[in-house]
């Protein structure tokens, strides 16, 4: 099968990674609780991801909660050399799949040993410190103390690099002096830009962005303005969506969720599509809008 996505690659920790990954979180049940709808779709998309060249899978073992990681364990283990897999820590499941902040230092250490469990890693090669102090997207107040227990299992070897994923500038600074965060993962698409900002501060430090959301989630985004050069270009609305990101700024990386072959398919060749100067700034106008 040809590699999809081998053109552009950007530093992620220790590795580049092509700049189209794949976010698993779609692969859990509705609401990413529960298991996967369909078991042997969610593997196939798995498996034909990497054929296409994916090296980059973001999970957690929230997801489900533990099912997902448990599908990439069926589907890609052994992992292929060069597959990266980060994961994320900081929250768990309640009964009916609400999302609830797991900042102490048990918390924090038994997330690394579920995802290293049901992934059957001995090391994640990468962590996210995932921030949930709203609901309602990042707020602050201090991580010094959950990203200090995940500094401490890096040092006993069982974490390789830390991010950070639902944070404010001000938790990104206070983070950087602690332990060496090699990304963010933020919420960010061509309408929601609230981290404009902090993409090009991280470009300039060379270290990774990582768009959650980057087709607009479990509401995928909506626009005439996407539709317009979609069809001026011959491609997809949601593969504008992603081109855009790609053009946005060389540190980005995406994850776009799919449980579909088709949206697979679609979203990996976003790779191809070129958007002139006169697309992006008609695209510029989305979040204004
Ligand atoms: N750190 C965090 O807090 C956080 C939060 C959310 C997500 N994430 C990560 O970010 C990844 C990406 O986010 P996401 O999956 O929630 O949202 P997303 O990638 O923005 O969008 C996924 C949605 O778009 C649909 N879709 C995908 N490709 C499509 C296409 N080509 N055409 C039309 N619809 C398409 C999917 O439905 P189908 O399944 O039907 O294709 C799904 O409903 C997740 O998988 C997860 O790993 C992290």
């Amino acid at each position: 099968m040809a590699n999809q996505v081998e053109s552009t690659r950007y530093k992620l920790g220790a590795r580049t990674v092509s700049r189209i990954g794949y976010g698993a979180m779609q692969l859990a049940g509705p609401n990413a609780f529960g298991p996967p709808t369909d078991r042997k779709a969610a593997v196939a998309v798995l498996r034909e991801a990497i054929e296409r060249g994916v090296d980059h899978i973001d999970t957690s073992d929230i997801y489900g909660p533990h099912t997902t990681n448990e599908v990439i364990r069926e589907a890609l283990h052994p992992y292929r050399d060069g597959v990266l897999i980060a994961t994320k820590v900081g929250a768990v499941r309640g009964p009916g799949g609400s999302w609830e902040a797991a900042f102490s230092a048990s918390d924090i250490e038994r997330a690394v040993h579920d995802n290293l469990r049901n992934l059957a890693l001995d090391v994640l090669e990468l962590v996210n410190l995932r921030v949930m102090f709203s609901a309602m997207g990042p707020a602050e107040g201090s991580i010094a103390a959950p990203l200090a227990a995940l500094a401490a299992l890096q040092r006993r070897g069982l974490v390789r690099h830390i991010g950070l994923s639902n944070v404010t500038p001000a938790q990104i600074e206070e983070a950087r002096g602690i332990v060496e965060i090699v990304c963010v993962q933020n919420h960010f698409n061509v309408a929601h830009r609230r981290d404009d900002a902090i993409v090009d501060e991280l470009a300039a430090r060379g270290v990774a962005y990582v768009p959650f959301f980057p087709l607009g989630g479990f509401s995928p985004v909506q626009s005439a303005l996407l539709d317009a050069v979609a069809a001026r270009r011959g491609a997809t609305p949601m593969q504008v969506a992603l081109a855009w990101l790609l053009r946005r700024s060389p540190n980005i990386l995406l994850i776009p969720g799919t449980k579909t072959l088709a949206h697979l398919r679609e979203n990996l060749a976003s790779a191809s599509v070129e958007l002139s100067d006169d697309d992006v700034r008609a695209l510029g106008r989305i979040a204004r809008g």
